[in-house]
């Protein structure tokens, strides 16, 4: 009989896909997924500890998986918990004291190492394992157990050397590491075998990406989408997270160069003073990035551009802010992540002097978030009346709605048959939200024929 499985992500698209790949490693041992805790056998909260309260919000949610064991345990069945990710990583020791009814406690790099844990576990034992092995996870997993659908996401890279002074990634994920290039290809194929026509290679660090290659050789990142371009069925390649220090040469020039790639860049900045940027350890001026975004935007002209910021980083002034504003007006950005800075423990920024007053924060959020909500929907209205491909990856939330992205990012609602899900097609924009965009699809095709003959 299989054993049901609950899996909780919080976070980024990493923990996303970590997530999936645990699922596939426990299918293995006869675990089916299932939306809701209850009656669930085994029950994974897959943690994220960037920013404020990570801690509390697991161990809120920790209680009520608690009450789910224990009906279980009423009908003398077994359940196990299991806390994973980031914050296990980061408080795993924290987590095994308070809550005394958590089984299992494992950081990100081990979740191939998931059977084993889950015998211990079973036998009784409490099971923590935050190491970074030196074995990569990766290759150690088995094929999907199911496909991703239209667009997919493929981890590349992972963890980070760059130490931002206000980022736990690199604790908790641990050094930089890049898949070779062979495996990335063979999952990418997978998942284009699986009906793919989009992937977003990821990486908390994606474009410092440097796999080895089939003769022994590095591969960068714009060789990797090179290659990834050839693959018959993939129409289009995006990639997240970037580092400004690793837009190199051959990356930009992809933007002009790789007809599937598409002219989106994330590109993370978070302060407009150069000020802050040092303090963050960001290892660039603001100079810098306008000087990437100006080759980018040379290379492929229509290009739409998106950056997280951080408010309230400690020691920034008003003038630091203002900075900040100014760069977000002079740059014009299609979407944006904006956040106010919270501490994480063990990080340098934590200990740093100058704190800002928490509604000094708010006020600088409010007027940052105020201009890049303007922009984003100011770059949807100018879609108005325009006509653009758009891969429908997901179902609308009511029947007969589909949604999808444009090339630039953009989502797009419209009214459709549910077997449009997944293709891509020609929409042509009507209404312009801050978040989104309505719009039709110009010809809806026939239904397949073939598909009529076979049912006839
Ligand atoms: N406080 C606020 N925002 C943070 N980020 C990362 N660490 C923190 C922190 N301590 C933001 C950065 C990063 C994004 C993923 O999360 O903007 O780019
Ligand atoms: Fe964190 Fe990104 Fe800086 Fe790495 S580059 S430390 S992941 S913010």
């Amino acid at each position: 009989m299989s054993k049901k499985l609950y899996i909780k992500t919080w976070g980024c698209q990493m923990n996303v896909y970590d997530s999936q790949k645990m699922a596939d490693v426990l299918s293995t041992l006869g675990y089916e997924q299932t939306p809701e805790p209850e009656g669930a056998d085994l029950m994974i909260l897959n943690t994220c500890h960037i920013r404020e309260k990570a801690t509390e919000k697991v161990f809120s949610d920790l209680g009520r998986l608690r009450d789910h064991k224990e009906a279980k345990e009423e009908k003398g069945e077994k359940a196990l918990i299991a806390v994973a990710g980031c914050v296990a990583q980061a408080e795993g020791d924290v987590i095994l004291s308070r809550a005394k009814y958590v089984d299992m406690v494992f950081g990100p790099q081990t979740y191939h190492l998931l059977p084993e844990m889950i015998l211990n576990a079973a036998g009784g034992a409490r099971v923590v394992n935050t190491d970074f092995p030196v074995e990569s996870k990766f290759d150690h997993l088995p094929v999907e157990a199911q496909a991703q659908g239209p667009s997919a996401m493929l981890s590349v890279q992972e963890g980070c050397d760059k130490f931002c002074t206000f980022c736990v990634v690199p604790y908790t994920r641990g050094a930089e590491f890049s898949r070779p290039v062979q495996q990335v290809l063979d999952e990418a194929q997978r998942m284009v075998d699986g009906g793919a026509k989009e992937i977003t290679l990821l990486g908390q660090n994606v474009n410092a990406y440097h796999g080895d290659g089939p003769n022994g050789e590095t591969w960068d990142l714009a060789r990797l989408i090179g290659k990834l371009a050839d693959m018959n069925g993939l129409q289009r390649i995006r990639y997240m997270t970037s580092h400004p220090k690793d837009m190199n040469d051959n990356l930009i020039a992809a933007h002009g160069e790789v007809a599937k790639l598409m002219p989106f860049l994330h590109l993370p900045l978070q302060s407009g003073s150069d000020r802050v940027l040092e303090l963050m350890n960001r290892k660039h001026k603001a100079s810098d990035y306008l000087d990437i975004i100006a080759r980018v935007k040379k290379a492929r002209p229509d290009i739409a551009l998106s950056s997280d910021f951080i408010v309230g980083f400690p020691g920034e002034t008003d003038e630091d802010h203002k900075q900040t504003i100014d760069i977000v007006q002079q740059v014009g950005f299609a979407a944006c992540y904006s956040f106010k800075y919270s501490p994480r423990p063990g990080t340098p920024g934590a200990a740093m002097g100058g704190i800002v007053p928490e509604s000094v924060k708010d006020a600088r959020l409010h007027e940052l978030q105020a201009l890049l909500f303007a922009q984003q929907h100011e770059y949807n209205r100018r879609s108005v009346g325009k006509t653009m491909p758009v891969l429908f990856d997901r179902r609308g939330e009511k029947t007969g709605q589909l949604q999808g992205k444009s090339p630039w990012m953009q989502s797009v609602y419209v009214n459709a048959p549910e077997r449009l899900f997944g293709e891509i097609l020609d929409v042509t924009v009507e209404k312009a939200f801050q978040n989104g965009m309505y719009g039709t699809i110009v010809t809806i095709p026939d239904s397949n024929p073939s598909e009529k003959r076979e049912a006839a």
